[in-house]
């Protein structure tokens, strides 16, 4: 007999009811009763899984050692049954048993038990922690959310671009890249100093003065020594870069792809999201449908200063013009004065990259952070600098060897349009979508400072 997916079962349990079928999957959880046992089986085809009746008594009766072996956490199960309709939830279908086979047994000391695992003693195991209602919940949102992000750009009139993974100049020029080349590079591979891009948006700016609109995603890397719950060395970016588009605009475009996520998410994701609503944050699911039917704060960088110093509290890091926001700023202004997400625009142009536009005031950039309650920095966004002479002078000043931006520059000369681009953490946004507060819990294997299981 042909396997049947329990989602198939599940969607067209109508057509299923009184058949025999054959189902499979790894048992997640397990109780017993006098005449019943009844096994939760999960083929990873939805989140919830499927429940298994067993008679101990009467005709379908299993015996008792291939039952015996069945409930345990973690066995690999194939069940054959009858489809019938769940007791206490007439939408959906569960199965009375009529055979019980055993394909995987599962060791004794399986570490993934019935007791509630804490996070932290599931990231020694990253192996087996994907199996957790959590990890299955939030890779099934995360698969979602990469979807909704190319739905967004695809219908957007956005082209997919594949930017390099390893690359000869530093995109931030924040000195934050991993070298892929021995130090010294001139026997080396590339003969050259190449390193892990820290972004694609270099090489996406090429692209959008040909093809207008274009966005990367995919991973990114930074040497970062940040050992907090927002920053991991390898993670993923979604860069949008569009031609004659200014800061307005492309804000406006951030905006309409973050509401976009949350209501696709939404849409593709209801028994994750109502289980990390019951177990990671109350509330969760009404506050993303706030969020995607209301207008985001725009406030001026010299606005939050004067909102951060009027705010009574004591910041570590002590607040004036021209500093750059830390973390407890950020959620102050986020969490505690607007509640909702926040663009803070015009940055000083010394705390952000060398290649945002330069004001006219000649000490702040066109650039914005979005920052969402609970996170802070999930979006970095700017208008670029298109001016070759401005553009030198600021690169100059920051001591970068221009001759590692020799193709960058010559966008500048080469018939240069306005335009604008953003980058948004994958993470960060799974994180503010599911409540999950670290963001090593976001990923299936997290490289961070002294981590690489
Ligand atoms: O603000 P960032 O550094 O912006 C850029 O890289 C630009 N080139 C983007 C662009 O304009 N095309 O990074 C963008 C976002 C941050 O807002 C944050 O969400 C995420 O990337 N990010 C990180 N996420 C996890 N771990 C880290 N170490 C991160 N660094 C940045």
């Amino acid at each position: 007999m042909e396997q049947t997916a329990i989602l198939e079962l599940k969607n067209n349990k109508d057509f299923y009811i009184g058949k025999d079928v054959l189902v499979g999957g790894w048992v997640k959880n397990f109780r017993e009763s006098k005449a019943t046992s009844f096994l939760e089986i999960s083929d990873g085809s939805t989140f919830k899984p499927l429940q298994i009746v067993i008679q101990k008594e009467g005709n379908n009766k299993i015996d008792s050692i291939t039952l015996g072996q069945a409930l345990q956490l973690g066995v690999a199960v194939l069940v054959h049954g009858v489809v019938v309709s769940a007791y206490n939830n007439a939408d959906d279908a569960e199965i009375n048993a009529t055979k019980i086979e055993i394909i995987g047994h599962c060791a004794a000391d399986y570490p993934i038990q019935k007791k509630k695992t804490s996070l932290d003693f599931l990231r020694t195991i990253p192996h087996l922690r994907v199996r957790t209602n959590t990890f299955t919940a939030m890779l099934r949102v995360r698969n979602a959310l990469s979807m909704a992000i190319h739905d967004f750009f695809q219908s957007n009139n956005f082209l997919y671009v594949h930017t390099p993974i390893i690359t000869g100049g530093d995109a931030e020029g924040a000195g934050e890249a991993f070298q892929v080349t021995a130090p010294d590079f001139q026997g080396d591979f590339f003969g050259a100093p190449a390193s892990l891009t820290v972004s694609g948006q270099l090489e996406a700016e090429e692209a959008a003065m040909a093809l207008g609109r274009v966005y990367t995603f995919g991973p990114t890397f930074r040497a970062e020594n940040s050992n907090t719950t927002r920053h991991v060395a390898e993670f993923w970016m979604v860069e949008a870069e569009a031609a004659f588009m200014n800061l307005d605009a492309i804000m406006d475009n951030a905006t309409a792809m973050i509401k976009h996520i949350i209501n696709y998410v939404l849409q593709h994701c209801p028994a994750e999201m109502a289980f990390f609503d019951s177990f990671y944050e109350k509330g969760l699911v009404a506050k993303l449908q706030t969020v995607a039917a209301n207008a985001f704060v725009r406030v001026g960088y010299a606005e939050a200063i004067d909102i951060l110093q009027k705010s009574g509290k004591e910041f570590k890091y002590p607040v004036s013009w021209g500093v750059d926001l830390q973390t407890e700023h950020e959620r102050y202004l986020t969490d505690e004065y607007f509640k909702k997400p926040v663009f803070v625009v015009n940055y000083p142009s010394g705390v952000k990259a060398f290649y945002m536009k330069q004001n006219a005031d000649g000490r702040t950039v066109a650039a914005t952070d979005l920052l969402v309650p609970g996170i802070g920095e999930i979006i970095g966004c700017s208008e670029r600098e298109t001016d070759y002479d401005k553009l030198v002078s600021v690169m100059q000043a920051r001591g970068m060897n221009l001759a590692n931006y020799e193709h960058y520059l010559a966008l500048r000369k080469y018939g240069s349009v306005t335009h604008s681009g953003y980058g948004l953490g994958l993470e960060r946004m799974l994180m503010y979508l599911t409540g999950i507060t670290n963001i090593r819990d976001v990923q299936l294997h997290p490289r961070a400072v002294g981590e690489l299981r």
